[in-house]
């Protein structure tokens, strides 16, 4: 069975009665104006107005489509043979209307009788239940009833079992909707031997295990809360029904192989990458696959209107295209020759569906220019990083700076020679460097502090954690303006149009205060300019910045930081040296701008 046909058949099967879903059209891939992402992620991102209650303008509580996906926030996973920037999620709705006891059996009927995958390979997992949210009993119970065993029924926390845009409810802000949800799995089997570097382990393998035996093929979430507070959840009007299921890896499921790789949907780019590298597959996994999905993406935002830029969404195209332009190089196909060929079959793949009127000649110029560009400098780093001795932090960092050669690129080199780099070495080498720079006043980067008093510093990171906090309570559009600490005050300024009120204004502070008593690390990375932006770090956007960039976040990792600034430091290392802060006042400074005095609080 293709995927073409595994998409026809969902889209036929819950058209017809009694599902008598709608099928809508697929939203834009990018989207322009929701300042809370660059681009559609998944299916029920355009349907949020109807989730939260609004009626959907033609009336209609059942719904479903295809909808072509971009998920940036899985890069570094792409290699592997499941995960991916670009794909396509089968998705169907109930605004309201059905629930559990008909979603859970739909889809089990789908996967069983329509796609014929052998009920004894479908694995499932419920909600376990918190403070806030009963267990899933009730879904627990209907997978029963359709034949899957207790033992085969697994209950997981928040971090597998709860499906927001943003995460656990605990990282959900203020506003967002969620709920919990039921996913179902394939087993490909114990037999399976799927990978020299991810073995089968036995004793301990469970659907969410990743050991590769058991592949996620759909998710249905019951959207029926919503976040109207710190750890307070409301239940929405509706309970709803919120299904995806990625099709890339339900044809794998069909195809009896973990692969998403060796589908249609993949195996015309890969026979090009090897007829065109003179190398194999099974040999070059990695490269192989990196270059097939971001190459699909690049495609994808070609056909959307994007190129490749310095800024948002070109950012992200210029950033995946340059990933896999570098693995192109190190498979041997550095002439680009092969280029208009794999457009060519990405175009083909997606003829009747999605790229019906994409000109190939069009395109591959589009993403070859960008290509070239990054082989031009790929070549003098490269030459650069050969000449030397060593390939230490002080060669990666210099190769960095003066190339815009990624990390990661200089530790491969080392790598092949058998040398290392530290990684702590590398962001000291950036710390000396912005030392020298801020004394002769050309930084690398900008930002940095010219008093470096223990308030002053307390302050600057309170001052982040402020900013973090007005963005939470009044929403993205907040962005910094201007900001001066000194020891006893940090006085900052955002565009809003109105003050704020005095129940605003002890929300922030309570905000600050909360995280500070958290005791979270503050840490920084330095990192290549583009890769902080697609971070969604914050940045001021009327600055200049360098290449290299250094972002300061509060909290373990950047991915779910409570705070992620572009910034020079330097900062506490945890928030609970801050103490106490207090918000002195706050000022209408000019049309639409806000100051607030922000200060220590001394200690009781
Ligand atoms: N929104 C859920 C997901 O993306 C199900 O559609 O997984």
């Amino acid at each position: 069975m293709t995927a073409s046909e595994v998409r026809e058949k969902y889209i036929n099967y819950f058209k017809a009665n009694p599902r008598n879903h709608k099928e809508i059209s697929p939203a834009p891939l990018v989207l322009e104006n929701d300042p809370t992402t660059l681009f559609t992620s998944s299916g029920m991102q355009p349907l949020v107005p109807y989730l939260m209650g609004e009626p959907y303008p033609s009336g209609d509580k059942r719904l479903m489509d295809s909808q072509p996906s971009i998920r940036t926030v899985d890069v570094e996973e792409v290699g592997d043979n499941r995960h991916l920037t670009f794909f396509e999620m089968l998705g169907n709705w109930s605004l309201g209307d059905y629930f559990k006891k008909e979603q859970l059996p739909w889809i089990f009927e789908f996967f069983t009788k329509e796609l014929g995958l052998p009920k004894e390979r479908l694995w499932v997992s419920v909600f376990e239940g918190n403070n806030q949210v009963p267990k899933d009993e009730e879904s627990a119970e209907i997978w029963k009833s359709l034949g899957i065993p207790k033992e085969r029924i697994y209950y997981y926390g928040v971090e597998k079992n709860w499906w927001s845009r943003s995460g656990t409810p605990q990282q959900m802000p203020v506003g967002e909707i969620g709920g919990p949800d039921s996913e179902a799995f394939y087993d490909f089997g114990e037999e399976l031997k799927l990978h020299e570097n991810s073995p089968f382990k036995k004793e301990k393998c469970h659907p969410n295990c990743e050991c590769g035996r058991f592949l996620e093929i759909g998710n249905s979430v019951f959207i029926q809360y919503k976040k109207i507070g710190e750890d307070k959840l409301e239940e929405l009007p509706n309970k709803n029904v919120d299904f995806g299921g990625g099709l890339e890896r339900i044809a794998a499921a069909v195809n009896g192989d973990p692969d998403i790789y060796k589908t249609d949907l993949f195996k015309p780019i890969i026979e090009v990458l090897d007829s065109g590298s003179g190398k194999k597959y099974d040999d070059n996994e990695v490269e192989f696959r990196v270059i097939a999905d971001h190459l699909k993406a690049a495609v994808f935002l070609f056909a959307n209107g994007v190129t490749p830029s310095n800024k948002q969404h070109g950012y992200v195209m210029r950033r995946l295209i340059r990933r896999f332009a570098y693995k192109m190089n190190k498979l041997g196909i550095i002439t680009l020759k092969e280029l208009p060929k794999l457009t060519e079959q990405v175009i083909n793949i997606y003829k009747d569906s999605y790229l019906k009127d994409l000109e190939n000649y069009k395109v591959h110029p589009g993403i070859g220019s960008e290509i070239d560009k990054f082989f031009s400098t790929l070549y003098r780093g490269e030459k650069y990083l050969d000449s030397q001795p060593v390939i230490n932090a002080q060669v990666a960092f210099n190769s960095l700076a003066t190339y815009g050669i990624p990390f990661e690129v200089s530790r491969e080199l080392a790598k092949s020679r058998g040398q290392d780099i530290d990684i702590t070495e590398f962001e000291k080498e950036f710390e000396k460097h912005q030392s020298l720079s801020r004394s002769t006043s050309a930084g690398v980067f900008k930002g940095g502090l010219a008093d470096h008093s223990p308030e002053v510093i307390k302050l600057h990171t309170a001052t982040h954690l402020l900013l973090a906090s007005l963005r939470k309570i009044l929403g993205d559009q907040v962005v910094q303006k201007g900001q001066n600490i000194t020891k006893d005050r940090s006085r900052f300024d955002f565009p809003n149009s109105e003050k704020l009120t005095d129940k605003e204004l002890k929300e922030v502070e309570d905000m600050i205060n909360d995280t500070i008593q958290k005791s979270l690390p503050v840490n920084f990375k330095v990192m290549p300019k583009e890769e902080a932006l697609a971070t969604g770090a914050i940045h001021a956007f009327n600055e200049k910045y360098a290449d290299t960039v250094k972002v300061y976040f509060v909290g373990d990792r950047i991915e779910n930081a409570i705070s992620c600034e572009f910034c020079g430091g330097p900062h506490v290392g945890n928030t609970s040296e801050i103490g106490r802060v207090r918000i002195k006042k706050q000022e209408k400074i000019g049309a639409g701008v806000i100051r607030i005095y922000l200060t220590l609080k001394p200690a009781n």
